[in-house]
């Protein structure tokens, strides 16, 4: 069998390496398709160094643009790819740019698409990354969702067939690099942090970012932090910060420390050791309750209701009274920090990548790895 993985973005890599581990480990050589989305090292190579992945064996360099510039040249590319090499299947995983570009190029040259991370919904339309999720849920014949909530997305739009819940592959991620992290990273020396002495924070949501109204609000919330805090930023939001003028007000923000983003390794060590994360990541909102640490998300809606519903998540919005009034509970009732932080994982036992490997050798092997016409 002749899988393929298409894949650009760091939360992709991080998200599929353990489905192509489990591959591997059933001898299959996946074909590896990197569209080039994420390109600075520490957005894309750290992470294929650390997870330690064969490599790629094509790399697309599409870059950066507008959405349909980006996607539109991302779809070309990978078309070529597709045609040359014929495979089985074309796994993608999430919502962003590449995922749609993939699953787009691939069910219109009849080569089956199964998405990893299926049925995700945030209902929020303004976003690209749900018009993607929406787009590559229904050109995809096999869907993965990783919970039962995210089965029944689909289910209300008339998508039940080859459907598999598999758990999220993020926990497969942190358990196969939680202990390599916990020996090799000295991120806490590095940057002087003690354990649970600081909050981590991530913020790169275009919402977010993209308008210097809701970037200064994201500043105004590290300005008044009850807490050392770490911020690595993401270069979009470095970008942003710079154009919009508050780059100087960011970095001279006293007990915050403000860096370039960090490898898997680093930033895991970092999770696992804050005392609370506050981000507007998806990935980041489930390896929070993944890692016992409790999540403010810097959102007003979430794609993943499962974390807030266990009670290791609260959606704070921009709000900076809403945000400190929970840090201050964190701080002040340890009874409420360790409800947070004892919220149980929604995302399953971390054998999702395996779970996705064998239903596909599976599929294939019964010569149901096909499109229906
Ligand atoms: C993308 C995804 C988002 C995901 C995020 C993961 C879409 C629509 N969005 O957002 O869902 O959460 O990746 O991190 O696909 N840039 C660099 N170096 C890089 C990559 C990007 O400088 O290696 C800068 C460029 O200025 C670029 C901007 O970041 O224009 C945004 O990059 P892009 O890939 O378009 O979107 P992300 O914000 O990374
Ligand atoms: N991550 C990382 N270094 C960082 C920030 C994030 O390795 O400096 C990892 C994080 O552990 C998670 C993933 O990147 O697995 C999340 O990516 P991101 O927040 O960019 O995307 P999203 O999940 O929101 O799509």
């Amino acid at each position: 069998m002749k899988p393929a993985f298409v894949f650009g973005t760091r939360p992709e890599i991080i998200k599929l390496a353990p489905v192509i581990r489990a591959f591997l480990e059933r001898g299959v050589e996946p074909l590896l398709i990197h569209t080039g989305q994420h390109y600075d090292y520490e957005m894309s190579a750290v992470f294929l160094e650390e997870l330690e992945l064969p490599p790629i064996d094509y790399h697309l360099e599409v870059g950066s643009g507008t959405q349909a510039e980006q996607t539109g040249l991302a779809m070309i590319k990978i078309e070529k790819v597709l045609m040359d090499e014929r495979p089985d299947v074309t796994l993608v995983q999430g919502d962003t740019n590449t995922v749609l570009a993939g699953a787009l190029a691939s069910v219109k040259l009849k080569i089956p698409v199964a998405h990893v991370e299926a049925g995700l919904r945030s209902f929020d339309r303004t976003m690209p990354e749900e018009i993607n999720r929406i787009l590559a849920d229904h050109a995809s014949e096999i869907l993965f969702p990783p919970t039962e909530e995210a089965r029944k997305n689909l289910e209300r739009e008339g998508i039940t067939e080859n459907v598999y819940v598999t758990g999220n592959t993020v926990v497969d991620a942190v358990l196969q690099n939680a202990k390599v992290a916990e020996k090799k990273s000295d991120v806490l020396e590095r940057f002087g942090l003690r354990p649970k002495g600081y909050i981590l924070i991530t913020a790169h949501r275009a919402e977010n970012t993209d308008s210097r109204e809701n970037l200064e609000r994201l500043v105004e919330i590290l300005e008044n932090l009850p807490m050392k805090a770490i911020y690595p930023i993401h270069p979009r939001t470095r970008k942003r910060l710079q154009e919009f003028g508050l780059w100087e007000r960011v970095s001279s923000i006293e007990n915050l420390i403000v860096t370039k983003p960090l490898g898997y390794l680093d930033f895991l060590k970092l999770e696992k050791n804050a005392f609370a994360i506050m981000t507007d990541s998806g990935g980041i909102q489930e390896e929070a309750i993944t890692l016992n640490v409790p999540c403010l998300t810097l959102r007003y809606n979430t794609e993943r209701p499962e974390t807030v519903e266990a009670g290791g998540n609260v959606l704070v919005g921009l709000e900076k009274e809403r945000a400190m009034e929970y840090l201050k509970r964190l701080i002040e009732d340890e009874e409420f920090y360790r409800k947070m932080a004892n919220a149980p994982n929604p995302f399953g036992d971390g054998k999702a990548g395996k779970r996705i490997a064998e239903i596909l050798l599976d599929l294939h092997e019964r010569g149901e790895l096909r499109i229906k016409g």
